[in-house]
Order: structure tokens, then C-alpha cells, then sequence
């Protein structure tokens, strides 16, 4: 079973803030360490001793932090072989769905306008399929040409050959990780980055290489000194509104980035979660037109519905090939109908781009409005698309911040969850995916939490998650 070792533990948890007894901030920030992900299931924490000497803590508060949580039904001690996490009941990622929760821990939209009638139009445009299997490993022909389609009228003229369809971008990223990694290879993940990738890069056994990103943008010199240290198998990047950041990589960065990875053979990988959410910006030529071998994910979780489960992997040839083959122990396709109705929304594209602009940009205006006049000391930059400001949240604990917020019925996600090792305590993203009205009134909820977090009493440790 794995362990985390004390200094680590350290490390995620940060600074306490003891503004009430010791014990229960210890467990209440444990404990959002499980809820988030960060301490998975069933990973042994360090003795009470050995954690009570890192942290700089009594024996007695550490063992009062292990007993609370083994009374929350968070930790099981087993005699003579370590205390170990158990998973929260309601497992990382999923919604919190109490009533008057507003839950800011997805940056996501509800299903674009064109989705229903795609989806009617898709039903009417399935019986031919009906007459063949529906296994389609790599994805029907006729999406697969759309999405190349897609690519050509971006300036990077492609193959449907080229084109793998898979069941959402996370998917894709899994895929990526089981065909081109094996344990012990370095992956290049930007710092910060989206967790989820960086949890699957970990699953593969990959050893994370840090490539810094701020809102201002890309550190190339880090990532050249990084490359040049590590020469990485793969590098897994965000360059159209990097998710948290909302930051772009210009075309310069984007030619430096290709030769780098040309240099230490590494295949890069450009996830495309975000780039048709423009508010501002402009087009720019996707990283795949100055790395011609890189690899890119897209699909239409963000620009239409995150229902739907539909994404693609845009890759050499030969590459998709061995995809297609590290597939099939997995899953043996997308399901037909979803990819109709992706076909159907590809050719609505326009129309799907131009609304997302619109209620990012009003939720972009209403987010910084409240910022602006709730957190005059915040430090922020507006990005010019995306879903998410990566605010500077100092002097404040963003993981504090995180559990006083959600007694005030705002759920969000720490920092540290986009980072490694506990990085990013002052860090906290702000989706701005909700109703300006939602945005107004959590960004209210979030000050009485900071209020709460820094002066008021000390609340009861989290109980509900
Ligand atoms: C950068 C990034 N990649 C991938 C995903 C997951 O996409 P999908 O819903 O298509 O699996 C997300 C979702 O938030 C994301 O932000």
C-alpha cells in the first residue's frame, strides 16, 4: 500500500492557521486533502509521532486529528500496520449537490442552446448505423472528417486518419498516458496545472517534470533548463487558456515549445479543452502548426455539454494506430448516437463559439466586479478566454479559505490541487462558468469566509463534504 512520507504530508498541508484547537484544523485539512483527491484512497499517513515531529506539533494534537477523522469515518487505524485513509463517501470530483451549494469546483457550463436539436437531429440521422455493428474503435468516418475538417480551417491541414474519437478529452488524456508512457518516464506537466491530468500522468507511473505558468504566461527558460535536465517522454500542455491561469502561449512561445521537445524527443501533447472559449484574445495557429508530430486533445465538453462524453486525439498516423490497439483492453468505441449529435454540433460551430463568448465574457465582468470591490488586495489578471481567474489570494490559506467557504455554501477547489506538493497555498481559481448573479453572490460568500477564516471563531471541523 502506499504511504505518504511526513515531509510530504507537510508540504500539502501548509501552514496551520491555529485560530482554534489545533487537532481539528489538523483534521479538517486531512480531510480536504481526501475530499479533493490529493490523498487517495487507502494510502497510509505517517505515524503520530513521526508527523507531530515534521509538523512541529505535539504528539496529542496529532493523535486528536487521527482520532476525529477516524470518527468521521475518514481514517482506519489497523494495529501495529499504520492509520489509512478511507475515501469520503462522496468521492472526489463529484458534484456537491446539497441544496444552496454553489459549486465552483468545476469550471463548466450548462448544455450550449444548439444541444437539444443536435441531438434530435442526430436521433433522425441513426438508422443507417442501426444496419451496421456500431463498433467503431477509432471513431465513425463521418466525425472523424468533421473533426479533421476542424483542424484544416484552423491551419493545420489533416487527415481523417489522423483522428482517434474517444469518449471525452479526459479519456483521451488516459489513453495518451497508456500508450506512450511507461512507469519511471518523465512527463512535463505545466505548474500549475489540471489535476485530473496530472493524476492520470501519475496513475502511468510518470515522474512530473514542472513546467511554470503564470497568468503573465510561460517561463521558457524554466522549461528549456527542465527539458535540457530531464529530456521527458511526453509534455502535456495547455496553450490556448490554460486551465487555471487562462493564460495563452504566443506564437513565439509556441515555436520555442516545438523545437524544445523536437531537441528532446519528446512528444508533445496540446489538450484543446478550452481553445474555441475566446473572449478577447484572437485566433491564434494551434500548437499542432509548429509541432507537426505533437499530439493534440479536443472535444465539446466546454463549447457545448460536458453530457455528451465526446473528444478526439488529433495525432500522426502510425500513433493512432497504436492507440487503437492500446484501446480495445479498454473500451471498444464512443457510442454511435453521441457522435452524431457531435457531428451535428461541429457543423454549428459559429453559433456554439459566439454564445460561449458571450456568457464567459458577462461572468468574466461579473467575477472581477465582485473581486474588484470585495478583494481590493487580491492580485489577478483577466484572461482574454477560458473559464478561470487564478487569483492571488494572500495573506489568506487558499485550503482555509476552501473550508470556511463551503460552510457558507460555496464549494471550491485549493490551490494546491493544481500544483505538486502542496505549491500554490495562495492560490485560488475562481470559475466564472456560473449566472453573473451566482458569481456576485459567491464571491460575497467567499469575503464572510475569508472574514470567518481570518477573525471569526473557529467553526466545528468540516463534518459534510
Ligand atoms: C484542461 C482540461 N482537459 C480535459 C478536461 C476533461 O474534458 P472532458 O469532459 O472532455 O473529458 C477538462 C475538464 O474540465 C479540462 O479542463
Amino acid at each position: 500500500m502506499v504511504a505518504v512520507t511526513s515531509q510530504r504530508l507537510g508540504r500539502m498541508l501548509g501552514p496551520l492557521p491555529g485560530r482554534g484547537p489545533l487537532y481539528a484544523e489538523l483534521a479538517e485539512r486531512l480531510r480536504l486533502l481526501a475530499v479533493d483527491g490529493r490523498l487517495p484512497d487507502g494510502v497510509r499517513l505517517p505515524a503520530e509521532r513521526e508527523l507531530a515531529g515534521a509538523l512541529g506539533l505535539s504528539r496529542t494534537t496529532v493523535a486528536g486529528a487521527y482520532a476525529l477523522l477516524r470518527e468521521l469515518g475518514c481514517l482506519k487505524s489497523v494495529r501495529g500496520s499504520g492509520s489509512y485513509v478511507v475515501l469520503p463517501e462522496r468521492p472526489a470530483g463529484a458534484a456537491p449537490d446539497e441544496a444552496g451549494v454553489l459549486d465552483l469546483t468545476k469550471a463548466a457550463m450548462p448544455a450550449a442552446s444548439p444541444v437539444a436539436d443536435c441531438v434530435r437531429r442526430a436521433a433522425d440521422a441513426l438508422g443507417p448505423e442501426l444496419a451496421r455493428s456500431g463498433y467503431e474503435v477509432i471513431g465513425l468516418p463521418r466525425l472523424r472528417i468533421a473533426v479533421a475538417e476542424h483542424y484544416a480551417a484552423r491551419g493545420v491541414p489533416t487527415d481523417p486518419d489522423q483522428i482517434m474519437v474517444t469518449t471525452g478529452v479526459q479519456h483521451a488524456i488516459a489513453l495518451v498516458a497508456r500508450t506512450l508512457l511507461s512507469p519511471g518516464d518523465r512527463a512535463a506537466v505545466e505548474q500549475p496545472t489540471y489535476p485530473h491530468a496530472m493524476d492520470t500522468l501519475q496513475a502511468a507511473r510518470a515522474r512530473l517534470v514542472a513546467l511554470p505558468v503564470t497568468p503573465a504566461g510561460w517561463d521558457l527558460e524554466a522549461a528549456a533548463a527542465a527539458f535540457r535536465a530531464t529530456s521527458p517522454a511526453l509534455a502535456y500542455t495547455m496553450p490556448d487558456f490554460h486551465n487555471p491561469t487562462g493564460a495563452s502561449l504566443d506564437p513565439a512561445g509556441r515555436e520555442r515549445l516545438a523545437r524544445l521537445a523536437e531537441r528532446h524527443r519528446t512528444v508533445l501533447v496540446a489538450d484543446e479543452t478550452t481553445a474555441l472559449l475566446d473572449i478577447s484574445r484572437g485566433p491564434l495557429p494551434p500548437l499542432a502548426a509548429f509541432a507537426p508530430g505533437s499530439v493534440t486533445l479536443g472535444g465539446l465538453a466546454k463549447l457545448a455539454w460536458g453530457g455528451l462524453r465526446v473528444g478526439w486525439i488529433r495525432a500522426p498516423r502510425a500513433m493512432v494506430g497504436r492507440l487503437a490497439q492500446a484501446r480495445t483492453s479498454l473500451d471498444l468505441g464512443t457510442p454511435v448516437l453521441e457522435q452524431l449529435v457531435a457531428a451535428e454540433l461541429l457543423e454549428r460551430q459559429d453559433v456554439l463559439v459566439a454564445e460561449r463568448r458571450h456568457r464567459l465574457g458577462e461572468g468574466l465582468a461579473a467575477l472581477g466586479g465582485a473581486l474588484a470591490e470585495r478583494f481590493p488586495g487580491w492580485a489577478w489578471t483577466a484572461p482574454g478566454g477560458g473559464m478561470s481567474v487564478w487569483a492571488d489570494c494572500a495573506p489568506l490559506s487558499s485550503s482555509q479559505l476552501v473550508v470556511a467557504a463551503r460552510a457558507r455554501g460555496v464549494a471550491l477547489t485549493a490551490g494546491p490541487r493544481f500544483g505538486m506538493d502542496g505549491a500554490f497555498e495562495h492560490r485560488l481559481r475562481l470559475p466564472f462558468t456560473a449566472s453573473p448573479d451566482e458569481l456576485r453572490q459567491a464571491v460575497a460568500a467567499i469575503a464572510d469566509a475569508a472574514s470567518d477564516a481570518s477573525s471569526g471563531p473557529a467553526r466545528p471541523p468540516l463534518i459534510a463534504v
